[in-house]
């Protein structure tokens, strides 16, 4: 019963002059409109599509949205990096990449929520051309497309968080961020859940990974933190004493699962695999099918069988 129904039931029992008291077979909830028991149900989480008119890349994706339609699922999260590439582009190029993109997402047919990407920032690199002043630099170009890069929403009981992991630095690059004016948000929207709410969480660079530990460590450091995000402290600190199911993560398109206070980081693999050129590390081109059940969260990962014209196994 979601929270209209609920209040109509309560105002009816009420107008009938009886006892408003909670039936068992209704969720247990709050005064906050949020429930603390959740409902069993699948949602897909798909992330990292890179679309791009090369590489047979529309072909692949529009493979992977048909066999994700498939799957009994009530909605999809997308994970990020949507378009590849929008940091280093013109705006012409951009603008025609999240055509494409928006074209290919109708072959999904479910309701989806959009979690931003590094790649889905529009003219951050300065070989793109950009001005910083253009009304679609950075982040708005995904605003305008999609809406608000972080925002929460509930379903069967769940409250659901996706984040903006995408921090814009001052010499025109990114890093890994979760910024004040967005943890100061993610407090107060996590002050409003009540004690043991199930959460799940979706971000697009990782908030934990052991991803530099399966890599030789580069020679020269990179200038900015971009495989995690750089103070996921401050975020996971805000987690604690919450019931969060599971955080779903993109960006370094391999499947790993790290679990640290109880709660399963999961990053899933890319409907583009390695970039649309094969395998990346071990993990083929696929999307992660996440199971909600008896207050618990499964994933499974989904392959679609698609073939790069141009594959580098790596
Ligand atoms: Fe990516």
């Amino acid at each position: 019963m979601n929270t209209l129904n609920r209040r109509k039931f309560l105002g009816l029992a009420g107008a009938a002059g009886l006892a408003a008291v909670t039936p068992s077979s209704l969720p247990a909830m709050t005064e906050t409109g949020h429930e603390t028991k959740s409902e069993d149900f699948t949602f897909l989480f798909i992330t990292d599509t890179h679309l791009q008119p090369e590489l047979n890349a529309a072909v692949g994706c529009d493979m992977a949205f048909k066999k994700a339609r498939e799957i009994k699922s009530d909605f999809a999260i997308q994970g990020g990096d949507h378009v590849f590439d929008s940091l280093g582009v013109t705006k012409e190029r951009a603008s025609s990449l999240f055509d494409l993109y928006g074209k290919t997402e109708q072959d999904l047919g479910l309701k989806l929520h959009h979690t931003i990407g590094n790649h889905d920032c529009f003219g951050v690199y300065p070989a793109s051309g950009a001005s910083t002043a253009d009304p679609l630099y950075g982040k708005k170009m995904f605003e305008e497309r999609f809406g608000k890069t972080y925002y929460s929403f509930d379903h069967k009981g769940v409250h659901f968080v996706v984040l903006d992991s995408i921090g814009i630095t001052d010499d025109r690059a990114y890093e890994g961020r979760v910024d004040a004016e967005q943890l100061a948000w993610l407090a107060g929207d996590l002050k409003t859940l009540p004690a043991g709410a199930p959460v799940i969480v979706s971000v697009h660079i990782p908030l934990v990974t052991a991803f530099d530990s399966y890599v030789p460590a580069p020679a020269t450091p990179p200038k900015h933190h971009g495989m995690s995000v750089t103070n996921s402290s401050e975020v996971i600190a805000l987690f604690e004493g919450h019931n969060v199911l599971g955080v779903l993560q993109g960006h370094t398109h391999i499947n790993e699962r790290v679990v640290w206070h109880g709660v399963p980081y999961i990053t899933s693999g890319a409907v583009s695999g390695n970039w649309w050129h094969g395998t990346r590390m071990g993990t083929p081109e696929g999307f992660t099918v996440v199971e909600v059940k008896g207050g618990k969260l499964s994933t499974r990962y989904e392959t679609y069988g698609f073939r790069s014209v141009d594959p580098q196994n790596t």
